[in-house]
């Protein structure tokens, strides 16, 4: 199958770069195409966390290529990191020309909209990805190929009034009253100089990986090689998709990758479910739950922000929710993560409705607040999951559980995720 996607179903977080990690040895390409280092993956391997946030989980493998697409925002710090991670296990990594480049600035502006928008805020992930976004929309932003000369990063920062309406934007926010030190950005990031010379410190590792991707991704395709697209962040965290505002800046479809690679053929479009459902930031959570019952699901499923470490919301598995992003994400098969997570449990639920029948509604964020979720009790199981290697040994109440899920979504459900490490996945 020379194309596959993995995309999320849920408000991110289901586990997608485990998933991406374990199927990587048998890809040739793993290819990002959307978000940025707003996105976080934690890959265990031989007992070794290690936490990603903007290279594909494809740099654990020696010698896999993995691509930076032209539509992944670019943070430098943290791809300087992962650059050396890739290194340190034998991996390739090419990076796109055309990928925009998070500045401090962005980082700045993003806490101070924040800041100022108080009880009203989104919950950002403060990594600078909607105003880095913003000024691709407007077709200036700087991108990885401009770093290859100092005079090339000072013309593209001038051209047209880019910086002087960064430093209004920023003037406008009161950015000089804030505390940004919890941001750690390491220089004034309304200092034109210093955003020069931080671009120039991370300048020549990146100059090494400069790709034209697309035409990697093309030759590739055309020889058949197996391409796998890593979406980020989720689908109903969709900039056009999700519940505005309470979603991200990116393309995080299939589309995505379609608008920025113009590939239209995706043999697999795999979405990832978590056996429950959690989410970060803001914004409308219908089968959301408190208390005892949604700490012990944080505490057993270690629901904890990657990329901020803020608790997660927890709540039941959303059917509603999940059909809207198979349906508009063109999902064609589920992989289930986490199952291990609900052994034990005193209680188990699964939304089936919202209380009212139109199937194929957008949810918008008003939708999903007047959502009045039918809940169903499902029978609990208290068999611990992570030695099963057949899905006929799990538990008959938790093939139930799972029979469930596909039906309700009209999809297989491929594999099965049973425990943090790689390999602890059934395949079904
Ligand atoms: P931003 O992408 O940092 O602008 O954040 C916008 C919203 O998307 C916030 O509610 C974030 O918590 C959420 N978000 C962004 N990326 C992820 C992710 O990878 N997992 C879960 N939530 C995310």
């Amino acid at each position: 199958m020379p194309v596959s996607v993995v995309v999320d179903t849920q408000w991110g977080d289901g586990g997608k770069g485990k998933f991406v990690d374990a199927v990587a040895s048998d890809m040739d390409l793993i290819i990002r195409f959307n978000g940025g280092a707003n996105a976080g993956y934690t890959v265990v391997v031989q007992e070794v966390t290690h936490k990603l946030h903007l290279m594909p989980a494809g740099i654990l493998h020696e010698g896999k290529m993995n691509v930076i697409g032209p539509g992944v925002v670019y943070d430098l710090a943290i791809g300087q990191e992962e650059l050396f991670l890739a290194r340190r296990h034998g991996a390739k990594v090419a990076l796109d020309h055309a990928a925009p480049v998070v500045l401090p600035i962005h980082r700045a502006i993003d806490f101070g909209r924040e800041t100022m928008a108080v009880k009203m805020a989104i919950g950002t992930t403060k990594r600078g990805i909607g105003p880095c976004y913003e000024d691709v929309a407007s077709r200036r932003s700087l991108t990885l190929g401009d770093l290859v000369a100092k005079k090339r990063i000072k013309n593209t920062l001038t051209s047209g009034g880019y910086w002087k309406e960064k430093i209004a934007l920023s003037r406008h926010l009161q950015l000089h009253r804030l505390d940004l030190s919890d941001l750690q950005l390491g220089i004034d990031p309304m200092s034109f100089d210093d955003t020069v010379d931080w671009c120039m410190k991370y300048a020549l590792p990146v100059r090494e990986h400069l790709t034209d991707t697309r035409a990697l991704v093309h030759e590739a395709f055309r020889k058949d090689r197996k391409l796998l697209f890593q979406g980020v962040n989720s689908i109903l965290l969709d900039i056009f998709m999700g519940a505005k505002p309470y979603c991200t800046s990116s393309i995080c479809t299939p589309s995505g990758i379609s608008a920025t690679f113009g590939i239209y053929h995706f043999d697999r479009v795999i979405g990832i479910v978590k056996a429950y459902n959690t989410r970060v930031g803001g914004g409308p959570f219908p089968t959301e739950i408190d208390g005892e019952m949604a700490d012990l699901l944080r505490r057993r499923g270690n629901e904890y922000g990657t990329t901020t470490g803020r608790p997660r919301r927890c709540g039941w598995l959303d059917l509603p929710a999940l059909l809207y992003s198979c349906r508009i994400g063109g999902v064609r098969e589920l992989v289930l993560t986490k199952l291990d997570v609900l052994s034990g449990l005193p209680q188990l639920h699964i939304c089936h409705s919202y209380g009212f029948q139109d199937e194929f509604q957008t949810l918008t964020k008003e939708i999903l607040e007047n959502a009045r979720p039918v809940l169903v009790s499902c029978e609990t199981w208290n068999e611990g999951l992570s030695g099963i290697k057949n899905v006929g040994d799990l538990p008959p109440a938790t093939q139930r559980y799972v029979s469930k899920i596909a039906a309700a979504a009209r999809l297989p459900i491929t594999s099965i995720g049973v425990g943090p490490e790689r390999s602890q996945f059934i395949s079904s």
